[in-house]
């Protein structure tokens, strides 16, 4: 998705813009561009491709300015190019911006303004809001920039993050928020400013998130930032623990491999200090203020996209055993739209590694509206979601920068595991089943480390894998969200076609599949419902479909009928998913390299989607 940088300070500005946006480039973008106020000129430069080649562009010219916007764009409205990349221009050239985001009615907007004699450049939506303010600036009797933006932006319907500068206001950055994520980071008489905080880090922890109608104007000496009503609020200043190292790839070729290897030490982020053996349950601090509302909900909703949403489902099936409490996952983009029934008590969950996904958001306001209590499962503090809602728990695995999302899921599976295990041992679990849980939660970080150390045959796998053009994965029970997680991190990473089933549904349906060409990948490991998975890979085999299962070391039967196997340790079965999705990242990965696929930033796809 789009990235937003700007600078305003006494450094030059363009290394601090380039630098943010290769830091933002993990996201996803076709385009980028950066303007600077150079004297008293606002110099525009922008290219399809890559930031290293604007970078080329710009380092040329030895820009002397210290105050500047840069972008990298995600197409929406209009084609890759050049023209359509930000940032964007008025007709005069004074007022320069770049935008996330969507303006759903610019093309009224766009008529209009052309009949009062706008000349636009570009096919895009952003292009509106610079011709919008110029209009405005025309008739507005106050010398405040701010004032002109409040009312141009109150005549806008869609979504914006924005930053922008004005040749009139020479030592003022501008920034306004409505749906999309835009930050301040508060250096020593400097401010950078971001949709994300990762272009930020190397310069500032302090960070000021701006709130859906707020415009902020930043001076090198101070930021004023005007709620919806043009009142000045105070904002909270919020220190962020991430550092510099944690968002650079320390020596792995992509931030996945490295972000599949820190598994051990996200995992025992995740639990650490949160685990009680004597009581054999879990404390999350987070949700401490809601327990008793925990412990009496009729039902809980889980909602999600993605990989978080397959996270989900892994929640209702422990939540339900553990607690015996009724679950239910719904895609957020399905939740929010279709006038999803809450009734009194009932507690939505949302699940998100950014918290900034446009979908989650929206459901997570439409169950506050409709009065449901709405805690939150993210990784990034101070997030839109993790803000918005009512009370929540932090996963802790530290920033996620490779666009397959794999530390998260595991670490957003241990936090479920622990709000079922809180929430079981609250109503009937047993002290020893939550002890026995607690140990085997510790145990984990260790045998995931385990898996990563036998990479090897997950290599020669996938040099198999890489020459097929689909391929099916299956599981039960708890694996069967493993299934559909495998299935997604091959599809986005090594664009292989993939389909995610439960073992057991493959004869209505997918077994017409099978053949040589369609490899099978088993979730295979022991559990309660083992023998049936043992048939279902029968079936698969007396079609001639090639079987890779994922067995424990121990398994006879099922490494006699799969044609290859990859061996994870035991753990008891709640917990296995966290196991057993191991290997399917590292599969997805080395299948990926094989195919030449650059898998931090897949084609088509942005970390973060902030758009519907
Ligand atoms: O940041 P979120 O967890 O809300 O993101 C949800 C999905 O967009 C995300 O999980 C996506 O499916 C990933 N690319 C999966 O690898």
């Amino acid at each position: 998705m789009c990235g937003i940088v700007g600078y305003i300070g006494n450094r030059l500005a363009v290394p601090v813009l380039i630098d943010g946006l290769k830091r933002l480039e993990y996201r996803g973008y076709d385009s980028a561009g950066i303007a600077i106020l150079e004297g008293d000129k606002i110099e525009v430069i922008k290219t399809k491709g890559k930031v290293s080649d604007l970078a080329n562009m710009v380092e040329k010219k030895k820009f002397m300015a210290n105050l500047g916007i840069a972008h990298t764009r995600w197409a929406t409205h209009g084609e890759p190019n050049s023209i359509n990349a930000h940032p964007h221009s008025d007709c005069s050239g004074d007022i320069v911006l770049v935008h996330n985001g969507i303006i759903e009615n610019y093309l009224s907007l766009k008529k209009y303004l052309e009949e009062k004699g706008h000349t636009f450049k570009s096919d895009t939506d952003t292009e509106v809001l610079t011709h919008l303010i110029e209009e405005n600036m025309k008739d507005c009797k106050s010398d405040s920039f701010t004032d002109v933006l409040f009312q141009s932006l109150a005549e806008v319907q869609g979504t914006y993050g924005l930053a922008i500068i004005n040749k009139n206001y020479p030592d003022s950055l501008f920034i306004a928020r409505k749906g999309s994520p835009i930050l301040i980071g508060k250096g020593k008489d400097e401010y950078i400013v971001a949709s994300d905080v990762a272009a930020v880090l190397r310069y500032t922890r302090e960070i000021i998130y701006l709130e859906d109608g707020e415009i902020a104007e930043i001076n090198r000496d101070g930021y004023h930032v005007l709620n919806s009503v043009n009142d000045e609020v105070q904002k909270k200043v919020q220190q962020i623990s991430w550092n510099l190292e944690m968002i650079e790839k320390n020596g792995y070729d992509h931030f996945m491999l490295k972000e599949i290897h820190e598994q051990k030490n996200s995992l025992e982020n995740t639990i650490r200090g949160r685990l009680n053996y004597e009581e054999g349950t879990a404390r999350l601090d987070g949700l401490i203020d809601y327990i008793d509302d925990l412990k009496n909900a009729p039902r809980i909703v889980i909602t999600a996209c993605g990989t978080s949403w397959h996270a989900a489902l892994i929640g209702e099936y422990l939540i339900e055993e553990f607690a015996g409490i009724p679950v239910e996952v719904e895609y957020a983009s399905e939740f929010r739209y279709r006038s999803p029934i809450i009734n009194e008590g009932d507690i939505v969950f949302v699940i998100s590694q950014s918290g900034e996904t446009a979908d989650t958001l929206g459901a997570l306001r439409e169950a506050k509206r409709k009065g449901a209590i709405v805690l939150g499962i993210c990784n990034v503090v101070g997030s839109t979601i993790a803000r918005e809602t009512d009370a929540g728990v932090y996963i802790h695995a530290g920033p996620e920068i490779g666009v397959a999302s794999t530390k998260a899921f595991t670490s957003q599976v241990m936090v479920l595991i622990m709000i079922a295990l809180m929430l079981g041992r609250m109503k009937n679990l047993p002290l020893e089943r939550g002890r026995n849980i607690v140990n085997a939660l510790r145990e984990i970080p260790k045998l995931v480390e385990d898996v990563l150390k036998n990479d090897r045959k997950i290599k020669e796998l996938a040099k198999i894998l890489s020459n097929h053009n689909n391929a099916l994965y299956l599981g039960r029970g708890y694996n069967f969200p493993v299934a559909l997680e495998g299935a997604l991190k091959l599809k986005e990473i090594s664009y292989i076609h993939a389909e995610g089933y439960p073992a057991a549904e493959m004869k209505h349906g997918p077994i017409a599949l099978i053949d040589e060409h369609m490899p099978t990948i088993v979730i295979a490991t022991k559990d309660a419902i083992y023998e049936k998975i043992v048939s279902n890979v029968q079936e698969v085999k007396a079609r001639g479909g090639t079987v890779i299962s994922i067995i424990n070391r121990e398994d006879t039967k099922i490494r006699e009928l799969s044609d290859e196997v990859i061996e994870v340790p035991h753990t008891i079965t709640p917990l296995t998913p966290i196991v057993n999705v191991i290997p399917l990242q590292l599969l997805a990965y080395y299948v990926a390299i094989e195919r030449g696929c650059n898998v931090d930033q897949p084609r088509n796809l942005a970390k973060s989607v902030t758009v519907e």
